[in-house]
């Protein structure tokens, strides 16, 4: 049997396989095996409770979904005393995703978590702040935070970058620069939707994110280029529905892949996509998933 244990920062997880934030959670346990699983990532929790968008906040395109969810969740403090215990009985590493609009809410939101037995963090640095700078597109801003982070956890901390900036390779240094023990990418991309009936958008919000396999070739790109210039594990993230679909992201460069739409479409599909890697690895006598990371030959 292969060797498919991987390692972020003092974290290690039995497979690459991790389910990605506001995609999973607890409920999934009826459908699949779990335990099976390398880890599962929270949806994203802010150090206040947040109401999240008007409805409609989700609808299907050709190739994926859009969602506007708009970070609904109860707050750190409800979360961790009301919903925490659930995820953490599951028995397998649980990623506390934290989410906030200033540098001070991520800080005390992860000082919150940090006595708890979450095993590590994923900092979705997507939302805009009070100046109306988004952490995941100003460089110099993401260093800071990163910084401040590590600064007040022991735990790994993971930053999720998003995909509509300019220049991937910036931000991405940046969290490396910061000290972030892994990158991982990408969040969703900016979307649309029009009803042709009155001529407005879909959702509630007018505009979304759109994931799923439609984009997995964009996600792809991005690990590439972040793989160009970062030495920390990246774990990529877009449109996985299948094992090939993970192989493409791990020979590319990632030491994990997260995924995301496809729990809807089939909950089992991690536990799918662990298996499916494991046979990959032994009908091609590769004993340790390492030998597969990065292994592009361009
Ligand atoms: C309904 C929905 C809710 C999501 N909520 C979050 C979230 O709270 N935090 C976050 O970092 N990403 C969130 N995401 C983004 C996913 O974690 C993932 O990055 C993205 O969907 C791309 O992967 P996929 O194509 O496999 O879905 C959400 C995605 C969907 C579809």
């Amino acid at each position: 049997m292969a060797e498919l244990s991987i390692r972020i920062g003092e974290l290690e997880l039995k497979n690459p396989v991790i389910l990605a934030s506001g995609t999973c959670g607890p409920e999934l346990a009826k459908f699949t095996e779990l335990k099976k699983i390398g880890a599962i990532i929270t949806k994203s929790v802010t150090l206040d409770p947040m109401l999240g968008n008007l409805p409609p906040r989700t609808v299907e395109v050709c190739g994926g979904m859009l969602n506007s969810i708009g970070l609904e969740n109860p707050g750190v403090h409800q979360f961790i005393n009301q919903k925490l215990p659930e995820w953490l009985a599951l028995g397998i590493p649980v990623i506390a995703s934290v989410a906030g609009k200033t540098k001070d809410e991520y800080v005390e939101a992860i000082e919150r978590f940090e006595s708890t037995e979450v095993s590590g963090f994923e900092i979705n640095v997507s939302c805009p702040n009070v100046k109306g700078v988004e952490f995941g597109k100003d460089p110099d801003a993401l260093l800071e935070l990163t910084r401040e982070i590590k600064r007040v956890t022991k735990k790994p901390v993971i930053i999720k970058l998003s995909p509509n900036v300019s220049d991937i390779q910036a931000v991405a240094l940046a969290a490396e620069q910061g000290g972030a023990d892994a990158i991982s990418l990408i969040n969703t991309i900016y979307g649309l939707k029009i009803d042709l009936t009155d001529r407005t958008s879909i959702l509630g919000n007018i505009t979304g994110g759109l994931s799923g396999p439609c984009i997995k070739p964009v996600a792809l790109y991005y690990v590439y280029k972040a793989s160009e210039v970062c030495k920390i594990p990246i774990i990529g993230i877009g449109g996985i529905t299948n094992t090939p679909d993970a192989l493409e992201f791990l020979v590319i460069g990632a030491s994990a892949v997260e995924i995301g739409t496809w729990n809807f479409v089939n909950p089992n599909v991690g536990v799918e996509i662990a298996d499916g890697i494991e046979n990959y690895c032994s009908q091609n006598r590769i004993k340790d998933i390492k030998e597969l990371i990065g292994s592009r030959r361009f």
